[in-house]
């Protein structure tokens, strides 16, 4: 009787086979909401490899502590051997690469991470993928993907009056960051193109939501807002932004895994372009509510404006009809709706911040911010 159940059993672990996802950067800001919402929508597993650098935090996956479908490898992209061991022990069928240096100024002030991290391991992960790819059965192998998460900043700065970017804008980056961004682009671009691997790359505006680390200008003005502190605006603060609610980037990255064309780019955007300033207007007003100054008076009283980012990009906006159009993917929340969420989280989560806040930290503000009037 017991050999009845073999052959159902023989399909039922054929079909688990290749239905684990590998996720990397996933302790950080957007990998960490990604693997959350992950999570909670399917039950197929997540290898999440991240190197733990200042921006990755296990503490945004705490609540995933006893959940047996999440499991953590620290670890760096450029790690080839690992990934090839992850990539065939876990029979991967999906790679969504989330790793990077992230942060402008940080860029500015120390580009050689940068370097390493988003060109050489983007290309050590590429490699490792090709290779384990190629062993794949037929069906495994078109059926696995590699989805390279990036940005618009790779398109350059816009004037005004400019159309938003699409994704047949031209590269133009400007910073270390994006232009190291560009480059894993146009590698990954170049392994399809060359190997015929199957990936898949999202440009996305600005995200902001929980577990954003206090270094990008929303998180930093909330917490420098209740901390009594300067809210520093760069230049004169109408550089534009289009901002993102996180979790809408994490159901776009879901969408074009699911349903994107191999070989194509979907760039994801909120339709939200706002100012600097009018985006630190918006906060000061909502904590004015929420948790009003002891004086009565308004937190915009502390914005400071603070000499400029070199090179600063005036304007970012993304076109994202290729993926509403194509894959039926709109964002849910409204900038209205989903900063009024953000600064909620992060009144109700200032255990996460202070714990954030390490000596590490400090050493960048003054790094940062010492040397501007
Ligand atoms: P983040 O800085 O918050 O997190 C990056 C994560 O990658 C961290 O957990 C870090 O420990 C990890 N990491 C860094 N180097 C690594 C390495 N060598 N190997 C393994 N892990 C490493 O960044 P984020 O804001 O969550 O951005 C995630 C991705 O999305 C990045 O590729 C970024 O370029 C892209 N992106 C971000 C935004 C945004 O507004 N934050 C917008 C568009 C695209
Ligand atoms: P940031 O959050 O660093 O994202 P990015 O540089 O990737 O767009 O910055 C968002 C905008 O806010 C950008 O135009 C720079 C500006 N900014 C300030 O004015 N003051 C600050 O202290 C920071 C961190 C950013």
């Amino acid at each position: 009787m017991r050999y009845a159940y073999l052959p159902y059993n023989l399909i039922f672990l054929n079909f688990l086979k290749h239905m684990t996802i590998l996720v990397t950067g996933g302790a950080g800001f957007i990998g960490s909401n990604f693997v959350l919402d992950w999570l909670q929508q399917h039950d197929e597993a997540v290898v999440n490899l991240d190197k733990l650098t200042y921006a990755g935090n296990l503490q945004n996956l705490a609540s995933l502590k006893d959940d047996p479908r999440h499991i953590f490898v620290k670890g760096d992209i450029a790690d080839y051997d690992l990934l090839s061991n992850l990539l065939k022990t876990h029979q991967i069928r999906a790679v969504i690469n989330f790793a990077a240096e992230s942060h402008v100024d940080r860029s500015i002030h120390g580009p050689e991470d940068f370097i390493q991290t988003n060109i050489v391991g983007s290309f050590r992960l590429l490699e490792a993928i090709r290779h384990y790819w190629n062993d794949l059965d037929a069906e495994a192998k078109s059926a696995f993907r590699l989805l390279h998460v990036s940005t618009d900043e790779v398109y350059g700065s816009l004037d005004k009056t400019d159309p938003p970017f699409a994704e047949d804008n031209q590269y133009q980056p400007n910073s270390p960051y994006s232009a190291s961004k560009a480059a894993s682009d146009h590698l990954v671009r170049a392994y399809h193109h060359t190997y015929g691997l199957p990936v898949l790359t999202t440009n996305c505006s600005n995200n902001y939501g929980p577990y954003h680390f206090p270094e990008k200008l929303i998180p930093l003005c909330i917490q420098n807002a209740l901390a009594g502190k300067a809210l520093p605006i760069y230049g004169d603060g109408q550089q534009i932004r289009d901002w993102l609610y996180v979790k809408d980037h994490c159901s776009a990255i879901r969408r074009v895994l699911e349903s994107g064309q191999v070989g194509e780019v979907y760039n994801v955007g909120g339709w939200n372009e706002k100012p600097n300033l009018d985006v630190v207007h918006t906060l000061c007003s909502i904590l004015d509510q929420l948790q009003p100054r002891t004086d009565g008076k308004s937190y915009a009283e502390q914005i400071t404006y603070v000499t400029d980012r070199p090179g600063h990009d005036r304007r970012y906006a993304i076109d994202a009809r290729k993926l509403e159009q194509q894959l039926g993917w709109k964002p849910a929340e409204t900038f209205e709706t989903g900063i009024q969420k953000t600064v909620q989280w992060y009144l109700d989560n200032q255990a996460w911040v202070s714990n954030v806040l390490s000596g590490d930290y400090q050493s960048w503000l003054d790094t940062n911010y010492a040397a501007r009037n």
